[in-house]
C-alpha cells in the first residue's frame, strides 16, 4: 500500500452496484471521510452554484460531467484537512483522464491509493436497485424498498428525514448511465489490473455480506 498513515480506496462499479451504501459504512468503520462526486454536484445543485447548475444538464441525461470540472472539484475536496488521512472515493474516477489526474494528485499528497474495490454486479440486478432506490434528503442514507426498506415508508430511520427518488433514476437515465458506464467507467478494471491496485468483490449478495467481503479485501491490501 501507500504512505503508511494514509489510506485513499476507490470504490469502482456501476450505477446502482451499492457503491454509496457500501462507502458510508466503511467510512463510520474506517473513520475516514466519504467522497462521492456524484454527492458533491448534488450539493452544490441544492445550493444553486454555477458547478451545480453545469452538472445538472449532464446528469440528468446520464452523461459524465467533463472530465476538467470534476477533477478540479475532487482536487478541492481532496485538499481538505479532513481527507489528510485518506478518503474513500465513491463515482471517482470514471475515465482514465480522471485516473490519471488522481494519480498525480496523490502523489503531490505524497502519497497513493492504497487498493481499487471493484463491486462486480450483473445488469439486471443493477436496474432492479436503482428503482427501488430512496434517498434521505437530510443525512444521505440509502434505502431500498424490498432489499433495505425504512421502518416507516418514506421517513429515514437516523434522522427522520423525507425520502426522495433521485432524478436521475428514470427508466431512460438508468439505461443511459449503464451504457455510459460500459465504455468509460468498465475500461478501469484493466487499468487498475494492470497496476496491481484491482480487488473484485462479488456486489450480487446482501449489503452485509458485501462489506464482510470489502473488509477483508481491505485488509489484505494493507499487508
Ligand atoms: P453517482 O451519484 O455516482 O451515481 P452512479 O454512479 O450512477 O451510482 P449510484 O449512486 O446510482 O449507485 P451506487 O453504486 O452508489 O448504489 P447505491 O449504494 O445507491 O453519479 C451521478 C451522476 O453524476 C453521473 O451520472 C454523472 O452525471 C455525474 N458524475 C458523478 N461522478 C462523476 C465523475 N467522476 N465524472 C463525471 N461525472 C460524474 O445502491 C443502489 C440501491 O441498491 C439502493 O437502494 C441500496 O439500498 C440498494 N443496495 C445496495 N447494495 C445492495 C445489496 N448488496 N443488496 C441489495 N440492495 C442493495
Ligand atoms: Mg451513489
Ligand atoms: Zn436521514
Amino acid at each position: 500500500m501507500g504512505n503508511m498513515n494514509t489510506l485513499y480506496l476507490v470504490l469502482l462499479g456501476g450505477p446502482g452496484a451499492g457503491k454509496g451504501t457500501q462507502a458510508d459504512r466503511l467510512a463510520e468503520h474506517l473513520g475516514i471521510p466519504h467522497v462521492s462526486t456524484g454527492d458533491l454536484f448534488r450539493d452544490n445543485l441544492k445550493r444553486q452554484t454555477e458547478l451545480g447548475l453545469l452538472a445538472k444538464g449532464y446528469m440528468d441525461r446520464g452523461e459524465l460531467v467533463p472530465d476538467e470540472v470534476t477533477v478540479s472539484m475532487l482536487r478541492q475536496r481532496l485538499l481538505q484537512p479532513d481527507c489528510a488521512g485518506g478518503a474513500i472515493l465513491d463515482g471517482f474516477p470514471r475515465t482514465e483522464a480522471q485516473a490519471d489526474a488522481l494519480e498525480q494528485l496523490l502523489a503531490d499528497l505524497g502519497s497513493r491509493l492504497a487498493a481499487v474495490l471493484y463491486i462486480k454486479v450483473p445488469d439486471d440486478i443493477l436496474l432492479a436497485r436503482l428503482s427501488g432506490r430512496w434517498t434521505c434528503k437530510a443525512c444521505g442514507t440509502m434505502y431500498h424498498q424490498l432489499y433495505s426498506p425504512p421502518q416507516q415508508a418514506g421517513v429515514c430511520d437516523k434522522c427522520g428525514g423525507e425520502l426522495y427518488q433521485r432524478p436521475d433514476d428514470t427508466p431512460a437515465t438508468q439505461e443511459r448511465r449503464i451504457k455510459v458506464y460500459l465504455a468509460e467507467t468498465a475500461p478501469l478494471i484493466g487499468y487498475y489490473g494492470n497496476r496491481g491496485l484491482l480487488v473484485e468483490v462479488d456486489g450480487r449478495p446482501g449489503i452485509e455480506e458485501v462489506q464482510d467481503q470489502l473488509l477483508a479485501a481491505i485488509e489484505a491490501s494493507a499487508q
